[in-house]
């Protein structure tokens, strides 16, 4: 695996392979790995013949008051883990590699931005969206590796990708779970044994949804409503929001379809955990 810093560093890596008729694969991340970031660099490991991996914790997208500072981070562990997986390029760029002074460019896909954990994180799907295409344009690959994890993430760069013309095909994956339910997360690490046991009532809540929809409950408000019961019997989680959408427009839906989302958002403590389930799925996105 070869590490790099800098975009001319990559570039030049990369210029070969492509023009080489290769297909070049790419995972972009945060760090902290788990085995939700791995799942995605075992497919992109699958389906492209080069795998590039990027980890960066992009200040643009936390708010002031959220946790840039204290975000996890260990780049000897990941980098391991990342060589075993047999990934070809791992990227990590500075603060200033990425942003130089004078930067002042960002991408904004209305509506979507907005919604759901855009209500709470105001600008954090601009700073997802502007760096994403910023990694894309860097790496330039075929295909890009998302979690349905971050639901509202995947259908932002969806919408970006497909606004913009870009050229890379968008892929998300299933969110990988802890063997109780909770979904893996980097943030999990913040919770106290408490909280980490309190969070699994977001799972719980979602699959209780899921069984009502399977017996053939199909109106979105008595869903949403079992889903916020099962919450408010957590003392110690603290609703955000828990919302019954449309997949693509994220606006409330009236009538639960297969397809439709259910996204969830709690606080325990200072944390924020999100999770979510498509409706007539084990999970997987379209
Ligand atoms: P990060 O939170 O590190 O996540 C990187 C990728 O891993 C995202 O596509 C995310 O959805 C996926 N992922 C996280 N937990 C997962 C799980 N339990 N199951 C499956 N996939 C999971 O998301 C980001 O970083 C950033 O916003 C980024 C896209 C890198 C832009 O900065």
């Amino acid at each position: 695996m070869k590490a790099e810093t800098t975009i001319a560093g990559i570039r030049a890596d990369l210029a070969g392979p492509r023009a080489g008729g290769q297909k070049i694969g790419f995972v972009p991340t945060m760090g902290f790995l788990h085995d939700g970031h791995l799942s995605l660099v075992r497919e992109c490991r699958r389906s492209a013949d080069l795998t590039v991996v990027s980890i960066f914790v992009n200040p643009l997208q936390f708010g002031p008051q959220e946790d840039l500072a204290r975000y996890p981070r260990d780049p000897e562990r990941d980098a391991d883990l990342l060589r075993k997986e047999g990934v070809d390029i791992l990227f990590l760029p500075e603060d200033k590699e990425m942003y130089p002074d004078g930067y002042g460019t960002s991408v904004e896909v209305a509506r979507l931005q907005d919604k759901l954990c855009g209500r709470s994180r105001p600008g954090h799907f601009k700073g997802v969206a502007t760096v994403v295409l910023k990694l894309f344009n860097i790496v330039q690959p075929d295909c890009a590796f998302f979690g349905q994890k971050d639901a509202q993430q995947v259908v932002v760069i969806r919408r970006m990708a497909a606004d913009l013309n870009l050229e890379v095909e968008i892929k998300a994956l299933p969110i990988v779970r802890e063997p109780d339910g909770l979904a893996m997360s980097s943030r999990n690490v913040y919770l106290s044994a408490e909280e980490r046991q309190a969070a699994l009532v977001l799972f719980r809540s979602l699959e209780e949804a899921r069984r009502s929809f399977e017996r053939g409950e199909r109106s979105a408000a008595a869903i949403r409503e079992s889903v916020l019961n099962r919450l408010a019997s957590e003392p110690l989680a603290r609703l955000d929001y828990a919302e019954v959408v449309n997949p693509n427009t994220l606006d409330p839906a009236e009538r639960a379809d297969e397809g439709t989302l259910i996204a969830l958002a709690v606080y325990f403590g200072r944390t924020r955990v999100i999770d979510n389930i498509i409706l007539g799925s084990a999970g997987e996105a379209k």
